[in-house]
C-alpha cells in the first residue's frame, strides 16, 4: 500500500514538475521575447482571460531605463546594495534603480550571490523552486517574496513554515507588506463607467435568445471546483457557456481567437447578459481577479464565488450576488429567476453604478493609496514598487547600522499568504464522479504541507541541499 501510494505521489510530482516547468518556460520566453505586443499564449493557466494580465506584465519592461553603461555597472555594484532576483522574472542583468533617496543595484545574475554588497534576495512565487536556494543565508540577507498569482501555482508557499522564511512580502493579501489585492482593477472610474452598459429593456428583449447567466472559463477543474457547481446550477437554470469548460455556446467566428478576448466586441457580448458567473479558480482571502471586476465594469451583476471576505471590497453592499449565501445551486437558481422577472429588484444591484456612488471606503482608499498602476504606463508597476520597498528597507538598516543602532526587523506573518485546504461544495456528494479536486488538488495541498516542513528544516540547517535530499525528507514519514 505504502509503496503504491508513494509511487503515485512521485508520479504526480513529476507530472506537476513537468507542467510547471512548461508554464514557467512559456512565461519566461514570453516575457523576455516580446516587448510590444503580448499575445495570448495558453489556456494552461487560467484559460480564457489571461490577456489582461499578460499586458500588465509587459509594462515592467517599458518604463525602466538603463541608467549606466556596462562598464560602469561593475563599479556601481560595489557602491550600492545589491538586490538579487532569484528568478528570471525581470530579465535584467544589472540596473541601478532610484527609489526616492536610495539607490540599489538590481540584477538576476546569480554570480552576485556571494558578493559582499548583496543585501536581499527577491523571489517570485510562481517560479520559486527548492533547487539551488541561496544558502547559506547570511544575517544580512533579507528574503523577499513577490507572489501575485493564484495559489494553485505553488502551494508550498502557503504554509507557516515557508511564508515565515521571508522578511518582505507582496501578495494578494491585504496583510502583506505590499498588498496587491486590487491588482486586477485599473481604477475606480473603470467600474463607474457606463460605457458598456446595456439598458435593462434591451437585456429583457435579448433574453429571447440568451440565457440569464453567462459563464466563460477555459481553465477547467481548478481547486475551487467551480465547474461542479456550475454543472449542477445548469440543471436548474439556463447558462450560456462560451469557454472550454461546460461549453454549450459558440462565440461569433471573429472572436474565437483567444487574443480577442479583451476585445470591446467580447465585452459587448457579455454586457448583454443580466448575470455573469464570476468564480475564482481558488478560494483564498483577498484573492480577487478580473472575474469580479469585469462584470462590474460591464454593468452585469456578478454571481461571485471566491474570497470569503469579498464584501470588504465590493463597491457597495448591493453590487454582487454571493454564491455562499445559498445552501444549494437550486436556491441560487431560484433567486436569479426571481430577479430576472423583477426589474426593480434587478436594478437595485446596479444602482451604485448608475448613480456612480461607491460607498466602500476601503476600496476607494486602496485604489487611491496604491503606488502602482494597472495597465497604466504613466505609473510605476507593482514590481518596481516592490523592488523599491525592499531597497528602502535595506537602506534604512544600513543607515541604522552606521549610527550603531540595531537593525529594524521585518518578518512575514502567516496571514501574508495563506489559503485553506480546497474543499468540495457541501451539496455535492462524493464518489459520484471523478473530480480533479479529490484526485489532485486535495492530495497536492496535503503534500505541500510536508514540503513546507521539509523546506523549513533544510533552510534552517543553512547549508545548500539537493532536490533529492529535499524529497527524501518530504517522504521520510512514509517509508
Ligand atoms: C448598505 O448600504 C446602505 C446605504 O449606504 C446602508 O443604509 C445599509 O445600512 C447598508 N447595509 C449593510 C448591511 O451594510
Ligand atoms: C529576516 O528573516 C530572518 C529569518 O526569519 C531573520 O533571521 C532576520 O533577522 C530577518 N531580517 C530582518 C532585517 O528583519
Ligand atoms: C553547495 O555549494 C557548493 C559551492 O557552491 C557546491 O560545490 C556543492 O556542490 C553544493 N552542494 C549541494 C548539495 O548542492
Amino acid at each position: 500500500m505504502i509503496r503504491i501510494g508513494k509511487k503515485r505521489l512521485w508520479a504526480s510530482f513529476f507530472c506537476f514538475t513537468a507542467v510547471f516547468f512548461l508554464l514557467v518556460t512559456l512565461q519566461v520566453v514570453l516575457e523576455l521575447g516580446q516587448s510590444e505586443r503580448k499575445i495570448k499564449v495558453s489556456s494552461l493557466q487560467d484559460g480564457s482571460l489571461k490577456l489582461e494580465e499578460q499586458q500588465k506584465h509587459a509594462y515592467q519592461f517599458f518604463n525602466k531605463q538603463e541608467l549606466y553603461s556596462n562598464t560602469r555597472r561593475v563599479l556601481d555594484a560595489d557602491r550600492y546594495p545589491i538586490l538579487l532576483w532569484w528568478s528570471p522574472l525581470t530579465g535584467e542583468t544589472g540596473r541601478l534603480g532610484q527609489c526616492g533617496q536610495d539607490v540599489c543595484f538590481f540584477t538576476i545574475k546569480r554570480t552576485y550571490q556571494h558578493n559582499h554588497m548583496t543585501r536581499a534576495f527577491l523571489f517570485y512565487g510562481t517560479d520559486f523552486n527548492i533547487d539551488s536556494l541561496p544558502l547559506p543565508r547570511k544575517r544580512h540577507h533579507d528574503w523577499a517574496l513577490f507572489h501575485e498569482e493564484s495559489p494553485k501555482n505553488n502551494y508550498k508557499l502557503f504554509h507557516k513554515p515557508t511564508i515565515t522564511l521571508f522578511n518582505h512580502t507582496a501578495t494578494f493579501s491585504r496583510h502583506s507588506h505590499l498588498p496587491l489585492t486590487t491588482q486586477y482593477l485599473e481604477g475606480i472610474e473603470v467600474i463607474k463607467s457606463l460605457r458598456y452598459m446595456v439598458p435593462l429593456q434591451k437585456k429583457n428583449s435579448l433574453r429571447k435568445g440568451l440565457a440569464p447567466l453567462v459563464y466563460v472559463q477555459s481553465d477547467c477543474d481548478p481547486p475551487s471546483d467551480r465547474d461542479s457547481y456550475v454543472r449542477e446550477l445548469m440543471s436548474y437554470i439556463q447558462v450560456d457557456s462560451y469557454g472550454e469548460c461546460l461549453h454549450n455556446r459558440d462565440l461569433p467566428q471573429h472572436l474565437k481567437n483567444p487574443a480577442s478576448m479583451d476585445d470591446g466586441n467580447f465585452y459587448r457580448i457579455l454586457a448583454q447578459y443580466k448575470f455573469i458567473l464570476a468564480f475564482e479558480n481558488a478560494i483564498c482571502e483577498d484573492y480577487i481577479t478580473e472575474k469580479l471586476w469585469r462584470p462590474l465594469k460591464l454593468g452585469v451583476v456578478p454571481v461571485y464565488y471566491g474570497s470569503p471576505s469579498i464584501t470588504d471590497w465590493l463597491p457597495s453592499n448591493k453590487s454582487a450576488i454571493l454564491v455562499t449565501r445559498f445552501s444549494h445551486p437550486r436556491e441560487l437558481a431560484h433567486y436569479i429567476k426571481a430577479l430576472d422577472t423583477n426589474d426593480q429588484e434587478y436594478e437595485a444591484y446596479l444602482e451604485w453604478k448608475v448613480k456612480g456612488a461607491i460607498s466602500n471606503q476601503r476600496l476607494l482608499a486602496a485604489i487611491q493609496e496604491r503606488k502602482w498602476g494597472v495597465q497604466d504606463i504613466t505609473q510605476d508597476n507593482y514590481i518596481d514598487v516592490f523592488e523599491c520597498m525592499v531597497c528602502n528597507r535595506v537602506w534604512e538598516n544600513i543607515r541604522r547600522h552606521k549610527k550603531g543602532l540595531s537593525p529594524r526587523r521585518w518578518n512575514a506573518q502567516v496571514n501574508h499568504l495563506s489559503c485553506p485546504k480546497p474543499e468540495a461544495f457541501l451539496f455535492s456528494s462524493p464518489n459520484i464522479r471523478w473530480t480533479s479536486l479529490q484526485e489532485m488538488w486535495i492530495p497536492s495541498f496535503e503534500q505541500s504541507k510536508k514540503e513546507a516542513q521539509a523546506l523549513r528544516q533544510l533552510v534552517e540547517r543553512n547549508m545548500n541541499f539537493t532536490a533529492q535530499e529535499f524529497w527524501t525528507l518530504v517522504f521520510k514519514e512514509e517509508t
